[in-house]
């Protein structure tokens, strides 16, 4: 690859994780984490993949991890939606969106991290009780525990696995007072994530 391929690319990198950087510093660290939690969006993002990192996760998982709220931020009905008793499907928004940018390993487990919530909490008895106030709400807008048949659809899915390591990272990420990770450790793993060559 050219050098000036390289820088391109580079520039383009930083760029993309300059503008998810903008949404965690505004909407994010505003906005209650399902405005409800104890936690700020952005708070609750830093402790999922602070999660992953403790875990020695791959890198596209530390991002997807970060990432895996992004709904909420760029869906500005979002919370309307949940307080009107409407899932927003935000796993489908974010991974979309992220897209534009991200490769499947980053994108799906996002958009299965949801899925993941239904399917533990029909495969493990004491998982639905370990669930927040909010999760457990938000559970029934979105179909509740899966059937044995959509159990089975999920396992065989590519990114079942993550999706559910992400899943646990997820539900123990709302401690209003841990210690959070250097965000721009963070956004080393988001800039490394992007897809190569940047669209
Ligand atoms: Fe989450």
């Amino acid at each position: 690859m050219e050098a000036s391929a390289i820088e391109n690319d580079a520039a383009a990198r930083k760029a993309v994780a300059e503008h998810i950087r903008a949404l965690f510093d505004g909407p994010g660290s505003r906005q209650w984490y399902d405005g409800y939690e104890a936690v700020s969006q952005t708070r609750h993002a830093l402790l999922c993949a602070q999660n992953a990192i403790a875990a020695s996760a791959e890198g596209h998982l530390v991002s997807a991890a970060f990432l895996h709220d992004i709904g909420h931020l760029i869906d500005l009905n979002g919370r309307d939606k949940f307080q009107s008793g409407t899932d927003a499907q935000h796993e489908e928004i974010g991974a979309n969106w992220l897209g534009q940018w991200f490769p499947p390993s980053v994108t799906e487990p996002i958009r299965w991290h949801v899925a993941a919530k239904r399917y533990l909490c029909a495969t493990e008895p004491s998982y639905p009780a370990s669930l927040s106030l909010v999760s457990q709400r938000s559970l029934v807008l979105q179909g509740g525990a899966m059937s044995a048949g959509e159990c089975a659809a999920f396992e065989k899915t590519c990114f079942s696995a993550d999706a559910i390591r992400l899943r646990r990272w997820d539900d123990h990420a709302k401690d209003p007072g841990k210690p959070l990770p250097d965000f721009q450790d963070v956004m080393a793993y988001i800039i490394r994530s992007v897809r190569v060559p940047v669209l």
